[in-house]
């Protein structure tokens, strides 16, 4: 058996296996679509292939509009706008940054939030207790594949009288409560970063079934506006290229055949960690269709033998690049920690996550194959975990 990176040896893998679907089209469908755009002599602005996408994409999701994006942050922000939010919004700590810091852009006061346990999304009786007279909205996140307590948080905005959107960034292609995400609370945004299942590369769109928040958004979305006039109090530039919509139609060509590989991927981890102790898969999309974005793992130390970031340095070391998400939590990180204080109710739930959780690779550069030698090295490192913190404690 080979000697372990972290004890010496040379790492298992001889290339960096990265978290995030990482999605590439053969070079001759690439080089294609890139000569289509050259001939055409058209680069920018709502393009003839932006206007598929959109088209596309609005038939995919069941929804009236979608307005594609440049990145799903600028999507945030511009949402926010859109929706006319003020004064305070509830948001989860336990998110990307960039759900958070599109309201703090739009001038708008993050109200931290604890989230369930099993969802990993907005805890609807947390939500309740902290809505008061200067609380206009709530950003709730569907994370990792999954969904969070959607019909509850519309139950809950539509009792208080305020805004219900969802930072569906993981989303793409979920199916919850019997519809596809992109349709519930105001609006949705997806991400299409190139970690993401749905890849342009950099990207993202909005989806509302309203027609005024679809008019101010693609209003918004470019400096020199778009679509029937409407009033906006600001505008910017979000216009998504025609390249990034080019690998995004291509993408999406595949959607279904990565979903499936990224299946089969979690399948493969689930088998190689079973009789692992203290190390397990958490699935928090066991009611939704997923698009099995992502492979959420916690440990257990004490079972384990090593603590999490123990193991992430072991299996970096191996060139496996998992990742601690989210990691402090967004109301511990600048510049949200100098001003948070716990709030009446805490974040138990999301520094427990935040201390747990890692992310495994999963996506085009990895493979069955690879998913399950990840998992036996995972065995490896528990059956050696005496030596291994001996060498970290040197
Ligand atoms: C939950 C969440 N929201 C928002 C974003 C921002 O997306 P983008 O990189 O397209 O701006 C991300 C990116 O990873 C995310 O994970």
């Amino acid at each position: 058996m080979n000697q372990l990176a972290i004890l010496g040896g040379s790492p298992r893998f001889s290339s960096d296996l990265p978290v995030g679907q990482l999605y590439f089209p053969s070079w001759d469908r690439y080089e294609a679509a890139m000569r289509g755009i050259f001939e055409r002599r058209y680069y920018t602005n709502q393009g003839p292939l932006t206007n598929i996408l959109e088209e596309t994409l609005s038939a995919f999701f069941g929804v009236k509009h979608v307005v594609v994006v440049t990145n799903a942050t600028l999507g945030l922000i511009m949402a926010a706008k859109a929706l006319s939010l003020q004064g305070k919004v509830i948001v989860p700590g336990f998110t990307f940054i960039a759900s958070v810091q599109s309201l703090t852009w739009a001038g708008i006061e993050p109200v931290f939030c604890d989230v369930d346990i099993d969802t990993h999304g907005l805890h609807p009786a947390s939500v309740d207790s902290l809505i008061d007279k200067d609380v206009s909205g709530i950003l709730a996140a569907n994370l990792w594949g999954g969904a969070c307590a959607i019909e509850e948080l519309q139950e809950i905005a539509l009792k208080r009288g305020i805004k219900l959107y969802f930072d569906s960034a993981h989303g793409f292609g979920v199916e919850a409560f019997g519809r596809k995400l992109g349709g519930f609370g105001e609006l949705e945004v997806f991400s299409f970063h190139a970690t993401k299942i749905l890849s342009a590369t950099e990207g993202g769109c909005i989806c509302t079934n309203d027609d005024t928040i679809a008019a101010r958004l693609r209003n918004m979305r470019s400096s020199y506006g778009a679509g029937p006039p409407v009033d906006v109090p600001l505008t910017s530039n979000a216009r998504m290229s025609e390249a990034q919509a080019a690998i995004a139609l291509m993408s999406l060509e595949d959607f279904e055949s990565n979903v499936e590989n990224n299946r089969l991927q979690g399948a493969a981890y689930s088998r190689a960690l079973a009789d692992i102790p203290g190390i397990s898969l958490v699935r928090v999309d066991r009611d939704c269709k997923s698009n099995y974005q992502y492979v959420v793992c916690r440990v257990d130390e004490q079972s384990f033998g090593l603590t999490r970031d123990q193991l992430l340095l072991a299996l970096k070391r191996e060139n496996v690049n998992v990742r601690r998400y989210f990691y402090p939590g967004v109301h511990r990180s600048v510049p949200y920690n100098e001003s948070f204080s716990e709030n009446s109710i805490g974040l138990p739930n999301t520094d427990k996550l935040c201390a747990e959780l890692f992310q495994l690779p999963v996506g085009a550069l990895v493979n069955v194959d690879i998913a399950t030698a990840i998992g036996e090295l995972i065995g490896e490192l528990s059956e050696n975990a005496g030596e291994i913190r001996g060498r970290l404690s040197q």
